[in-house]
């Protein structure tokens, strides 16, 4: 069996968690491959709501094994919170698996994260603030501490100093802050070491060995394809390939095991922090959008942006992460309209685009040519099959799946983990 991605299509925040906890029962292994504690995946299983930030969702599915790839960006002490959390509520944690490849983020990212931000001012990217930019920008200039790092003491001294000492320069002469102390830092990651070494091994041999057993891998990409830092709405954007590239830099697979990479696209957008979003909507549809569809981040609570669907990304996302399906989470949130825009071109200097502009700041000019659908009023959470839908919303998955160009073989129609109309099995 192969390997399966899923990743956002959007700006993240697609419902990405339902549909990991949906395919998790048959996969072996659930991966996260990319980003850190700046995502935010909400598993509702029964009346209990988990949010994840961390692991992967797959934590959540008795059966499988869940992976933290070489790929990701880990605060230790963010990790243990979110086991204990799990524990407490009887969740067992014990098969977690981490690659010891994967870098750590420490007390001096998150600070630099929060003190440039400060100093960009209006030009602020909006980041979660969790030390995701600055860990990866350590990793690529190769000061970064790796989980296998916590393992010997005297290597962990050596990497921190040598961090420290530009970084100390940096806070104290630039962002006049006070400096961070090797020893501070050394106790507190050498106190991880012990909790974090059961879990600690070399994911990327794990998952091939699974696979070569013909066991089945998902990959969970984190935020989302307009996220990513060479595809996204650059400097708007994560600094980790969620594309599906990254799945297979992130967890050590090779391209030719992964045979499917579904994109989960929810049926309007919404985003959070700065940037483009030609379909934004500032009015009291776009408040109503926020309201009925809950839109304020699990990780950070901020409330998200929210616009009508925009099938230009959608397009985009297909293209960039070679998407084989699409899973259409969130149609409910729309019950109610009387008509329903959809984006399907834009206008950007007089002239009508089709796809997404390849510069910056046309996409900042973009303004949305809309078709509108009529809506539905009919509550359709109790849908099962695609013939239990109002046929006007039959008729808007069809429009999508269209102009989108990929099939819709999954629609969320509530946020229930059995809220769900399969309409072509995944696996
Ligand atoms: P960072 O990942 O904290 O550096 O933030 C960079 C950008 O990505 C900001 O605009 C964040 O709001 C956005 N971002 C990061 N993680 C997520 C996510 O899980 N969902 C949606 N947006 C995110």
């Amino acid at each position: 069996m192969p390997a399966i991605v899923l990743i956002g299509a959007q700006w993240g925040d697609e419902g990405k968690g339902k549909a990991t906890d949906l395919l998790g029962d048959k996969a072996a292994y659930v991966v996260r491959y990319q980003g850190g504690n700046n995502a935010g995946h909400t598993v509702v299983i029964g009346r209990e709501k988990y949010a994840l930030h961390l692991l992967p969702s797959g934590i959540l599915t008795p059966s499988c094994v869940p992976v933290i790839g070489n790929g990701v960006v880990i605060d230790p002490a963010v990790l243990l919170e979110e086991i204990k959390g799990l524990n407490e509520r009887g969740v067992d944690t014990s098969k977690l698996k981490i690659s010891t490849n994967a870098h750590l983020i420490t007390p001096y990212h998150r600070t630099i994260d929060k003190v440039s931000e400060r100093f960009l001012g209006k030009a602020k990217i909006g980041t979660t603030g969790r030390g995701i930019g600055p860990a990866y920008a350590d990793k690529i200039n190769r000061i970064g501490i790796r989980v296998q790092d916590l393992f010997d003491p005297s290597i962990l001294r050596q990497k921190l100093e040598g961090a420290l000492r530009d970084k100390n320069q940096v806070l104290i002469k630039v962002f006049n802050r006070k400096g961070i102390e090797v020893d501070a830092v050394l106790a507190e990651y050498l106190g991880f070491a012990e909790i974090l070494r059961p879990y600690a091994t070399d994911t990327s041999l794990l998952l091939n060995n699974a696979l070569d057993k013909g066991e089945l891998v998902l990959l969970e990409g984190s935020q989302g394809t307009l996220l990513d830092v060479d595809h996204g709405t650059y400097p708007f954007v994560t600094s980790s390939n969620p594309t599906a590239g990254g799945a297979s830099t992130g967890s050590g697979i090779g391209p030719t095991k992964i045979n499917r990479v579904i994109g989960i696209v929810k049926a309007y957008t919404t985003r959070v922090g700065s940037g483009p979003f030609p379909t934004e909507l500032l009015d009291a549809a776009g408040e109503k959008l926020r309201a009925d569809g809950g839109e304020f981040g699990t990780t950070t609570g901020r409330a998200r942006r929210t616009g009508w669907y925009d099938a230009l990304i959608a397009r985009y996302a297909v293209r960039i992460n070679g998407l084989t399906d699409f899973f259409l989470t969130k149609l409910d949130v729309l019950t109610g309209w009387e008509k329903i825009p959809v984006c399907v071109a834009y206008e950007i200097n007089g002239k009508r685009v089709d796809e997404l502009p390849a510069s910056q700041t046309d996409f900042h000019h973009a303004k949305p040519i809309y078709e509108s659908l009529p809506g539905w009023s009919d509550n359709i959470s109790s849908a099962r099959k695609l013939s239990d839908l109002p046929e006007n919303a039959r008729a808007y998955i069809k429009y999508l799946e269209e102009i989108s160009g990929a099939p819709m073989s999954a629609i969320g129609v509530g946020p229930g983990r059995d809220e769900t109309i399969v309409v072509k099995d995944f696996v």
